[in-house]
This record gives C-alpha cells, structure tokens and sequence, in this order.
C-alpha cells in the first residue's frame, strides 16, 4: 500500500514543511529505535529513509508522500543521541513544534525495542496523543531479537500495559530485519 511513496523534503524546522493539508502519519521514538528502517520496510525501499548504527541519524523532519493527499513523516528520535547538545536542543525542538502544531497530522505510530518498551519519554508522548485524540499504533521494534515465546508475552503485557493509556493505542510487534508485523501495521496504518 506504500509501495509507491517517494521522498520530498527534509526540514528543519515545520515552517519549511509543506502546505499543512491532507492527512500524515508520523514515525516517532527514541533515537536507533529503528524508526527509519520501519519507514523502508512499509514502503518497500532499501534507502528511502536513512538508517544508521549512531543514534541521531535523523535530525530533520522527513516527509515522503504516499498519495498527493498522504505523507509519511520520519522524525528526529529523542532521548539518548551522540550529537552536541546544541544541535540535540534543536531538533527536539523541531519535534516538539511539529507535534503541536502540526494539523494534518492524524496518526502517530511510536517505536520502541521490544527490549525496552515503555520508557519515560515513549509514556509521555502516548497520554499527549490520546489527550490530543491521535491514534497511536505502538511498535516493538527488533522483535527478531527475542525468542518466540518471549516475543509473544512481551506483546500480550505491553498490550496490557497500553489499557492504561484509555485512548486509541494499538500494540504490533514488527521487524524489519525479519518483516514480523508488517501486514498488520499497514492494516493499522490504513484504517
Ligand atoms: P535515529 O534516526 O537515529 O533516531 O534512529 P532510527 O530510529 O531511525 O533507527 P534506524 O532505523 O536507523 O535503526 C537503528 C539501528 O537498529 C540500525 O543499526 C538498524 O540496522 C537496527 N535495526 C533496525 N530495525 C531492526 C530490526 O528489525 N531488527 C534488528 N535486529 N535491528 C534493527
Ligand atoms: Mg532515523
């Protein structure tokens, strides 16, 4: 369904973003998540979006188009990044802006390593988008990295877990290493 998405800007900051129309969807988690390999995996792109071993990889907001009335939004992670804290202030900042103020924004898809779900910052996020009556579909990112067994009840608690939010939070499990998940997500991502 994303086959056919191609890049149009990255920037730095939401005024340089493109006219605030139609509907995006926007990939947001903790830097090295695997935000913009999820990005690559949906769309069925090798390097649509790039990908790094460094944390920080993504320091702009990058948009790709789906359809002329739908985009894909790749954000600059948070938390942990090797980056001087000058350049981290402003690209959280960027982050921040997009997310409050950004309209076309209609679905918010957080990643987390299915390692370590739930942090801090991923709580804060989640109860922001139900307040503000964003669905959210939470991934668990690197899913290859458990066992079966461990993966599945590492699915059912964080499920569980997201009850607590009272809003429209879907829980997958994906991979893109081994494309766990990836029809659910687009069966989410188109509802
Ligand atoms: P920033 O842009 O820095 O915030 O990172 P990101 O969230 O976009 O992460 P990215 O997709 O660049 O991936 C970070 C690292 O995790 C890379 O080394 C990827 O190869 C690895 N990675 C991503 N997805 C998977 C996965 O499904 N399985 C495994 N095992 N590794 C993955
Ligand atoms: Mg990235």
């Amino acid at each position: 369904a994303f086959q056919n998405t191609h890049f149009i800007t990255s920037a730095p900051n939401i005024g340089k973003l493109p006219p605030d129309e139609g509907i995006e969807i926007a990939f947001a988690g903790r830097s090295n998540a695997g935000k913009s390999s999820a990005l690559n995996t949906l769309t069925r792109q090798k390097n649509l979006a790039r990908t790094s071993k460094t944390p920080g990889r993504t320091q702009l907001i990058n948009v790709f188009e789906v359809a002329p009335d739908k985009r894909l939004i790749d954000l600059p992670g948070y938390g942990f990044a090797k980056v001087p804290m000058a350049v981290k202030e402003k690209w959280q900042q960027s982050l921040s802006e997009y997310l409050q103020q950004r309209d076309s924004l209609q679905g918010l898809v957080v990643m987390m390593d299915i390692r370590h779900p739930f942090r801090e910052t991923d709580q804060e996020l989640i109860y922001w988008a139900v307040a503000s009556e964003i669905p959210v579909l939470v991934l668990l990112t690197k899913a290859d990295k458990l066992k079966p067994g461990q993966r599945k009840s590492t699915l059912l608690q964080a499920r569980e877990a997201a009850l607590a939010f009272q809003g429209d939070v879907t829980v997958e499990a994906f991979s893109s290493l081994k494309k766990f998940g990836v029809s659910e997500t687009e069966r989410v991502l188109n509802r």
